[in-house]
């Protein structure tokens, strides 16, 4: 059975003294089989790792660079996040993709770095409002799916998070019934590549999640947790999201 997963992003957001939301955080008790992830900035890993040891809380990265090292100012490799204590990394964020031009080809070697690196990767894809509204979603899922997934992975090293662009820090969450015909979507093309092991790959749902919508998104078929911005940057928001899973 696929463990549950509720993973934050604080992308560009924390300081040295937020971490105490963390450290309220690690006194949550995700159920069994069910595992919670906080992705600071990069500043913050390894104090975070550290804060966290010997809790459930586990801690990733937002981004990795796809080369091990190397003249490649301001990045930072799968291993350099490995090595400050992360356990996973998202790759493919769409503000990544819109901010650094990341296309699917960037987006699946990355991803490749951070298995080889001994990281989860949380590759993320989704589709704009201009796809959604000109019927193209399942072609554009369809396509980042199949160009930006690894050579080599497992229901242990990859985690799929589908985030429509469109409801990333609206407050629009998609609607249960867009949410599952993407996530069954998805499985089925997991299912059509890898066979029984698609089954494995965890599917996350991303887009204005928050503790009030938490439960019935984590009810809907062939989801296995969220991807959360916004209401993870507190442990009061970010705690019932947890015990939702
Ligand atoms: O990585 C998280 C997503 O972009 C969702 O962000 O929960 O603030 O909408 P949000």
């Amino acid at each position: 059975m696929r463990r549950k997963l509720a993973a934050g992003n604080w992308k560009m957001n924390g300081l040295g003294a937020d971490l105490a939301e963390l450290d309220r955080l690690c006194a949550a008790h995700p159920a069994p089989n069910c595992e919670m992830l906080i992705c600071p900035p990069a500043t913050l890993i390894h104090r975070a790792a550290t804060l966290a040891e010997g809790t459930a809380l586990r801690i990733g990265g937002q981004d990795c660079h796809a080369a091990t090292s190397g003249a490649h100012t301001g990045d930072l490799s799968a291993e350099m996040l490995r090595d400050a204590g992360a356990t996973h990394v998202i790759t493919g964020h769409s503000e990544r993709r819109a901010d650094h031009g990341e296309t699917d080809a960037i987006v699946r070697a990355k991803t490749e770095a951070a298995i080889a690196a001994g990281l989860t990767a949380i590759l993320c894809l989704g589709e704009s409002l201009a796809e959604r509204e000109s019927g193209r979603t399942l072609d554009v899922i369809r396509a980042q799916l199949s160009d930006s997934l690894p050579e080599d992975f497992s229901g242990e090293t990859l985690v799929v998070a589908y985030e429509p662009v469109w409801a990333i820090g609206t407050g629009k969450v998609a609607s249960l019934d867009q949410i599952a015909e993407v996530h069954v979507f998805l499985r089925s093309q997991l299912l059509e590549r890898l066979g029984a092991d698609g089954d494995l790959i965890r599917l996350l749902y991303g887009g204005s999640v928050k503790a009030a919508n938490a439960a019935e998104i984590f009810a809907v078929p062939e989801v296995d947790g969220a991807l959360v911005g916004g209401a993870s940057l507190t442990a009061a928001d970010f705690t019932p999201i947890v015990t939702a899973l």
